[in-house]
C-alpha cells in the first residue's frame, strides 16, 4: 500500500495510507497522541518500577520507541522494548520523519532503530534494548508472564478487524505479567466488553488533549 507522509496538528509526521482511508496516528498530533496513551498512561503508569519490558503491535514510523527513549532517559527506567511490524516501513522513507528534530534525539538513533536486526536483541543506548520481529501478530509466539506494558497500537477495528480479535486478546493477556496494562487509543464498547471477556480489568481514561475524548487502559490484575 503506497504510505503517503503527512503533517500532523502538532507538526509531527505520521503516514496516510488512501487505499485504506486509514492514519498511523491522530491527526490531531501523533506525538501529543503517543506521549499521553503510551507513555503517560502506560510506561509511567507503574510508580516505583524501573525495569519495564515493553510490547508493541505495529511498530509502523518507530515513532513510540522515539518517546519510549525520551521517557526512559527522563525517569531513569531500564526498557526492555520488543515490536512486531508485518509491513516496514523502508530506509527511503526515513527522510521524510521529524521526531528526532521534534523530541531532540539524533537522527542516529532514530535510524538505528529501523535498521536494527529483525528478531535479535539491539542494545541502543545503555539501558535500552530494542527486540523487532518482522512477522504479523497472529503469527508471532510470545512467553507467557514476559511484558509490563503492552502498547496495541494496531490499525482502527472497522479497518482490520482481526487485529482485535478475542484470540489476539488472549494473546496479549497471556504475554503479560500479573499488575501489567495493555493501552490502546480505542475505547469502543465491543472491544471493551472483548478484552473483559477474556480477563482484563478496562478503564476508560481521557483522551489526549484535542484528540479523540478517551482511550482505554486494560489491566491484568
Ligand atoms: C496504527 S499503525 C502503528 C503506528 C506506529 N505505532 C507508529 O508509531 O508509527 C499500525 C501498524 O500495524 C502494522 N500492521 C498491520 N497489520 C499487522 C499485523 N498483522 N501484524 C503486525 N503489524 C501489523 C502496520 O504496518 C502499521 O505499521
Amino acid at each position: 500500500m503506497k504510505r503517503q507522509f503527512i503533517k500532523t496538528a502538532d507538526g509531527s509526521t505520521s503516514i496516510y495510507l488512501e487505499e485504506m482511508d486509514e492514519h498511523y496516528h491522530s491527526k490531531h498530533g501523533a506525538i501529543v497522541e503517543s506521549n499521553h496513551i503510551f507513555i503517560k498512561n502506560g510506561l509511567l503508569s507503574k510508580s516505583g518500577v524501573n525495569e519495564i519490558a515493553v510490547f508493541e503491535v505495529g511498530m509502523g514510523t518507530g515513532l513510540n520507541v522515539m518517546t519510549t527513549i525520551k521517557a526512559a532517559q527522563e525517569h531513569e527506567l531500564i526498557v526492555n522494548y520488543h515490536a512486531v511490524e508485518a509491513f516496514p516501513i523502508i530506509e527511503e522513507e526515513l527522510s521524510f520523519i521529524n521526531f528526532s528534530e521534534l523530541l531532540s534525539i539524533e537522527e542516529g538513533l532514530f535510524r538505528k532503530i529501523h535498521s536494527a536486526p529483525w528478531e535479535k536483541p539491539a542494545q541502543l543506548m545503555p539501558n535500552f534494548k530494542l527486540t523487532k520481529y518482522q512477522t504479523k501478530l497472529n503469527e508471532l509466539v510470545l512467553k507467557t508472564e514476559q511484558f509490563d506494558v503492552i502498547y496495541f497500537d494496531a490499525f482502527a477495528p472497522e479497518k482490520q478487524g482481526e487485529m482485535w480479535s478475542e484470540e489476539i486478546f488472549i494473546k496479549m493477556f497471556d504475554s503479560l505479567k500479573h499488575g501489567g496494562s495493555l493501552v490502546t487509543y480505542c475505547v469502543k464498547g465491543v472491544i471493551r466488553r472483548r478484552l473483559q471477556a477474556v480477563g482484563f480489568t478496562v478503564e476508560k481514561l481521557k483522551g489526549p488533549e484535542g484528540g479523540k475524548r478517551e482511550m482505554c487502559r486494560a489491566w491484568k490484575i
